[in-house]
């Protein structure tokens, strides 16, 4: 096993009606902005009840609306000004990955020391952590189980065509709600890519190279399983707490820090997807399914032990030599996205050979010309996956 130091200091506040929770949770003479999206939190009447919450100790609160899905600095920045204007103290996201990840900027932007009129350039590729030391607290009410964004000190913030993924310590959420029932009123779609989003994560830190960590084999291979048990009911009965409950914490838990603590990671097959989004604007689950089985069948000589552990463990493939388990294991994996309506090959995207160029000068551009748990994925290697993914 690697080394490894974890650390998570997120409070889980899970259930049904756990909303009521807010007023304890937020500081009780805080001054709050309460992001949202681009209009599901006021429809779905979540954000109403929100408020209403925090009016009961008489907090001052302000609001701000229209973070898109993969959101964009220009946006976060207007939200940056309303807090520095209003003296705001505390952040509240109410929505999926995108408005938290919205939200974890704004926490760092809003008070950003020597980059203060250059708030861009926190926005670095490949830099290991956001160079500011102070940051806003914030929570979270999630309303989409998916990126896991509401336990993990990571967000992924877009400039136009430039998607960046940054990190710090600094905005941890100080506590998330996750009422599974908050999520009923999302579409089938979005559904179906939490559960890809959050399979992917899982395997990312798992279809590595043995290392005996056992128990965080194990960890991953149990989100794995109960999303192939949970993913086909909660899309088509959404209404089942308990299937979407167990789909909300597999979503949490794949990318908590906790299964790949001492774990070698990956990481290409989001890289390249965030590519697909910033150049096709792809969703993000969607990008992930069409990446992922290239990656595995380019790269099944490195990640071949896995490979063969995921085969007879998640789909008790056992019969055949290591190739035809290897390749079985694949076209289950594929199977079981398509079965939640999801494809996964590049041409379903709309994305032909001619974009190739394009997508590998991307990765380039922001330094992911080393990907991969072995730092061996190459731009040409990368460009034999989007050959495989066609
Ligand atoms: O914008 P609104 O109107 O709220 O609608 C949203 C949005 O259109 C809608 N939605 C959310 N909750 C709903 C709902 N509709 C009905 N009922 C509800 N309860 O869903 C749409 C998609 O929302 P979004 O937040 O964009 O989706 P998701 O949670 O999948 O987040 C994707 C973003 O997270 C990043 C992705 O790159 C992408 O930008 N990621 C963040 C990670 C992290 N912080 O650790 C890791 C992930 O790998 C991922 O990269
Ligand atoms: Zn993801």
């Amino acid at each position: 096993m690697l080394n490894f130091s974890f650390h998570n200091p997120t409070r889980i506040v899970f259930g049904k009606g756990q909303l009521q929770e807010l007023d304890t949770l937020v500081p009780s003479d805080a001054r709050v902005l309460v992001t949202y999206g681009g209009g599901s939190a006021k429809r779905t009447g979540v954000l109403d009840r929100v408020k209403r919450e925090l009016a009961k100790s008489g907090r001052v609160v302000f609001e701000f609306g229209g973070v898109e899905p993969n959101p964009q600095f220009a946006t976060l920045m207007k939200a940056v000004e309303i807090v520095r204007k209003e003296n705001v103290d505390f952040l509240l996201a109410v929505g999926g990955g995108s408005v938290m990840d919205g939200v974890k900027f704004i926490a760092l932007a809003a008070r950003p020391g020597e980059f203060m009129g250059r708030e861009l350039e926190l926005l670095k590729p490949g830099r290991p952590q956001v160079p500011v030391d102070t940051a806003l607290p914030l929570g979270t009410v999630v309303t989409l189980p998916a990126t896991g964004s509401e336990m993990n000190c990571g967000a992924v913030i877009s400039n136009g065509e430039d998607k960046v993924v940054i990190k710090s310590p600094l905005v941890f959420p100080r506590f998330s709600i996750l009422d599974p029932e908050l999520t009923f009123t999302l579409p089938e779609k979005q559904v179906a890519n939490g559960v890809v989003d959050t399979f992917v994560h899982v395997v990312e830190q798992y279809m590595t190279y043995p290392v005996e960590g056992r128990l965080q084999d194990r960890f991953a291979e149990g989100i794995l399983h109960t999303l192939i048990e949970v993913g086909g009911k909660t899309i088509n009965e959404p209404a089942d707490y308990d299937a979407r409950a167990n789909l909300v914490w597999c979503a949490t838990m794949g990318l908590n820090g906790l299964i790949g603590a001492g774990a070698p990671q990956d990481w290409a097959t989001h890289m390249i997807s965030h590519e697909l989004t910033a150049l096709h604007g792809v969703p993000h689950g969607r990008g992930l399914a069409a990446i992922l089985p290239g990656v595995w069948r380019v790269r099944k000589e490195q990640k071949g032990a896995k490979l063969l552990q995921y085969a007879e463990r998640i789909w008790n493939i056992v019969d055949g030599s290591d190739d035809e388990r290897i390749e079985q294991a694949i076209l289950k994996t594929e199977e079981f996205f398509h079965g939640l309506g999801v494809k996964t090959r590049l041409s379903d995207l709309g994305i032909g050979e001619e974009h190739f160029d394009a997508i590998v000068a991307s990765l380039e551009k922001h330094g992911m010309t080393a990907l991969s748990e072995r730092g061996d994925m190459t731009p040409e290697v990368s460009r034999q996956v989007l050959q495989a993914s066609r």
